[in-house]
């Protein structure tokens, strides 16, 4: 198969994460028999600092003429803490996600045994922990109208969703219940917001075609409180564009790591790949950072390309690495492997080189890079 990707490595960690992603998307290229093009393009503070936009018009049209985009991470602390700046890294994102129509925000939420003690929630409720929040990512507050009065003391933001909006991936989220757990619950607000009723009403709807699926509701408020004291009741999650932001950083650290956890965002006629983590400038060029929830951001997008035997030789791949105890050093602060290492003994791995991957001298001697 001949895929043409659109790479964006962005800021921060990106670039080091994204080379990971590339050297396993190479091996899965080398082991099963395609043929992978990537188009860099540049979005966030590297852009921003090279063109003056956070993505520029022939970017975007890079992205949309690929068959899949993938993205290591964008923002700089040098945007965040000054609130007059018109010119943002994360403009970018948005832009991205509209111009490509990615409606459908998708982050699985699942436990690694290995790094159980490392989640701030007991042992005990990490059992059986596997869900995914569908958020929708178009709409709502993130795009409605933003005033700010001329004297700078008054602001707003419209939070809007027509039907179509929530119908939409209301029908994603159903779709994927019933491969799953056969339960949806719809996050909102509905006792205070017009927008949630709407959805609630339009959410009803789309339920009567998947009646083998459980529909639930929960208060925005309350879905926190449960998502830490319950987390293994839950199966998807449907929910706007605010309320899934929030409440997936939230859901990220049960893991005991966010650097573990890959999302997919979907629904025009591409798709974007990244980890749900950020750019974590302060780990910028120091090559230890995680590279999973990238590698991982690769198994979804194979599996987009339908290439699911593919897609499972990258999970076992990162699996196998997680039991041998190869991880960097937000899982193992005693004996870390480099970013760069993990991902050479990944790739090397769906390669099949064993003998390269099994002789964990190897790890032993990348880990000389972070002295
Ligand atoms: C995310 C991020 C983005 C969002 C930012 C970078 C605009 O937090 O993907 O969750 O708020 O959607
Ligand atoms: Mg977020």
């Amino acid at each position: 198969m001949k895929k043409h990707i659109a790479v964006i490595k962005g800021d921060g960690i990106g670039p080091e994460i994204v080379q990971q992603a590339i050297k396993v998307l190479d091996a899965v290229a080398f082991r099963f028999n395609h043929e992978f093009k990537y188009t860099p393009v540049d979005m966030g503070a590297c852009a921003i600092e090279k063109y003056g936009v956070p993505i520029s018009d022939d970017d975007l049209g890079i992205c949309a003429d690929s068959d899949a985009v993938l993205l290591g991470a964008i923002g700089d602390p040098k945007y965040d803490n000054d609130p007059t700046l018109k010119v943002r890294p994360e403009q970018g994102l948005l832009k991205l996600r509209k111009f490509l129509g990615l409606y459908c925000n998708i982050r699985p939420i699942v436990t690694y045994a290995n790094i159980a003690d490392q989640s701030p929630l007991k042992n005990h409720l990490l059992k059986d922990v596997d869900f995914v929040i569908y958020r929708e990512l178009i709409g709502g507050i993130y795009f409605g109208e933003k005033t700010l009065s001329e004297d700078g003391t008054k602001a707003s933001d419209l939070c809007t969703y027509t039907s179509r909006q929530i119908e939409r991936i209301a029908h994603e989220a159903f779709k994927a219940a019933e491969q799953r757990k056969q339960k949806v619950t719809v996050v909102d607000k509905a006792n205070v917001l017009e927008t949630s009723r709407l959805w609630r009403k339009e959410v009803m709807n789309v339920a009567e075609l998947y009646p083998k699926v459980k529909l639930e509701y929960l208060f925005v408020d309350n879905a926190a409180m449960q998502i830490v004291q319950q987390p293994q009741s839950f199966d998807v999650i449907l929910t706007e564009n605010m309320f899934g932001d929030i409440l997936s950083d939230l859901a990220s650290v049960i893991t005991g790591s966010i650097g573990m956890l890959p999302s997919s965002s979907v629904g025009g006629r591409n798709a974007l790949f990244e980890p749900i983590h950020g750019s974590y400038p302060q780990a910028k060029g120091l090559d230890i950072a995680n590279p999973n929830a990238t590698i991982l951001a690769v198994a979804m997008l194979l599996d987009y390309f339908e290439l699911h035997d593919e897609a499972t030789a990258v999970r076992n791949a990162v699996d196998w690495a997680m039991q041998e105890g190869i991880v960097t050093q937000d899982i193992s602060g005693d004996s870390p492997s480099a970013c760069s290492a993990i991902g050479d003994l990944i790739a090397n791995y769906i390669e099949g080189h064993e003998e390269l991957t099994i002789n964990k001298r190897n790890t032993e001697e990348s880990k000389g890079v972070l002295i």
